[in-house]
């Protein structure tokens, strides 16, 4: 399967934004904390969605999910390892650990395999799960394993506000005796929809100044919670429609979520509205280069750092874009040179010497935000390109096609040789 882009159309219109996978992933691990049922809305159907729900069916839940509602029940007893198949497809999967450390006192998960996004180790991980009393060990194949008769409340900080480390703490704290302190925790919107979905189970959960104070326990109840509107697909469609020159407005989000792109977008010489539930971005002429740092939120986010990279391949002088939260980000800058884009990456940082047009290429997804930043130059690319490894953006994308013919986009998917 490859996405047929032919290029150079103008985007305009409403886009309707799916809740947020990050925050969908946690939240089904979560619900491994009790045998109530647990019911997620606005779920999107994305391929690691599909994991996670695989992942925790294999360890005992009963799980239905149709129409934007995963509902979660008790089936099972809990079993505490997850096969390696499913944490080798998606690192996500590691967020088990915590839950079923805090509800087994045993969880055996297989190290996350390697990704095309750079080394993302899971030191953090087993570094709190240890201050909160967990023994670990790594057996000969990588597996993980951590046993804790009970977890025991502590004061940890965190060496980096890591989003997954921080979830995985928020919720093997919620249970474990006595109080948690978490310093130096990730403030991502979708961490705090993690904690908003844990109070909502019973957790005691406060926010600090840089981080969490987690008063731990007994046991936790079943709960209904909406996930926040997903902002990195959001951002998405925003950049498509200031790489297109056109004008797109994203629908049901939250504003506050998309303020740093709004920001930079702006400083780029685009046209920005926000109101209330939605943001608008207005292309028009050539933009003026800038000079982007991503960092944890409210900074700007790792995420939306390729699609960035692409809209400004096309600006007016030179930029630089600095990932400091994945330095390695970068693989997909050579399918964008490709395209005619200059672009020297050195030191965790891309020099950006805009250009006036992309052409069409065939190109590879290395990952699902790099497989968008091949979309979006490709959409403002003359002439026409073929993306294969669709699979990395159905991780984090839902109807991308759809949602970008009606924005006014010709792109369509095709098994072609
Ligand atoms: N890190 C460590 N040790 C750890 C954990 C993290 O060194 O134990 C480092 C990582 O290597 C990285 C930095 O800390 O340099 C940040 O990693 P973080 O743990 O915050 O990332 P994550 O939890 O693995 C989540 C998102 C990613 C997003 C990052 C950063 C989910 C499921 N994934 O990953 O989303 O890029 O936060 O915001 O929430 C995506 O959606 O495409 C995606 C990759």
């Amino acid at each position: 399967m490859h996405l047929l882009i032919a290029g150079g159309r103008e985007l305009s219109g409403t886009v309707a934004v799916e809740g947020a996978k990050n925050a969908v992933l946690p939240a089904c691990a979560a619900s491994l904390l009790t045998d109530e049922p647990v019911i997620v809305h606005r779920v999107p159907p994305l391929r690691d969605v599909r994991t996670i729900i695989a992942v925790i069916r294999e360890l005992g839940k009963e799980v239905e999910y149709s129409d934007g509602t995963v509902t979660i029940r008790h089936g099972r007893p809990l079993q505490p390892n997850p096969s390696r198949e499913y944490v080798e497809q998606m690192r996500a999967s590691f967020l088990v650990l915590g839950p079923l450390l805090a509800r087994l006192g045993r969880a055996e998960v297989p190290l996350p395999g390697g990704c095309t996004i750079g080394p993302r180790p899971v030191d953090y991980h087993l570094q709190g799960l240890r201050a909160l009393g967990a023994a670990v060990r790594e057996e000969g194949d990588g597996t993980i394993v951590l046993t804790a008769e009970k977890l025991r409340g502590t004061r940890f900080r965190l060496p980096y506000p890591s989003v997954g480390a921080t979830e995985q703490l928020l919720m093997a704290a919620a249970l474990a005796d006595g109080d948690t302190t978490i310093e130096n925790a990730s403030r991502e919107p979708e961490v705090l929809d993690l904690v908003e979905l844990l109070r909502g189970m019973g957790a005691r959960i406060e926010t600090s100044a840089d981080g969490f104070n987690v008063e731990g326990v007994p046991a936790l109840h079943g709960t209904e919670h909406t996930v926040i509107p997903d902002r990195l697909e959001a951002g998405t469609y925003l950049i498509a429609g200031a790489i297109t020159r056109g004008r797109v407005t994203v629908a049901d989000v939250r504003p506050e979520h998309l303020a740093s792109l709004a920001q930079v977008l702006g400083e780029a010489g685009a046209r920005v509205e926000t109101s209330a539930d939605a943001v608008t971005v207005e292309g028009g002429g050539r933009l003026r280069p800038v000079a982007v740092r991503t960092a944890p939120y409210p900074g700007f986010p790792t995420d939306l750092q390729p699609p960035l990279v692409s809209l400004l391949s096309l600006a007016e002088g030179e930029s630089t874009v600095q990932d400091t939260v994945f330095p390695t980000r970068f693989g997909y800058v050579d399918e964008l040179i490709r395209m005619g884009a200059r672009i020297a990456v050195a030191g965790g940082t891309a020099r950006i010497t805009g250009v006036k047009g992309l052409h069409g290429a065939d190109l590879v997804a290395p990952d699902i935000r790099a497989g968008a930043a091949l979309v979006l130059a490709g959409l403002a690319a003359r002439g026409e390109s073929r993306i294969a490894g669709l699979d990395q953006l159905d991780r984090g994308y839902a109807d991308l096609e759809g949602k970008l013919t009606r924005l006014g986009a010709k792109i369509e998917r095709r098994d072609v040789q």
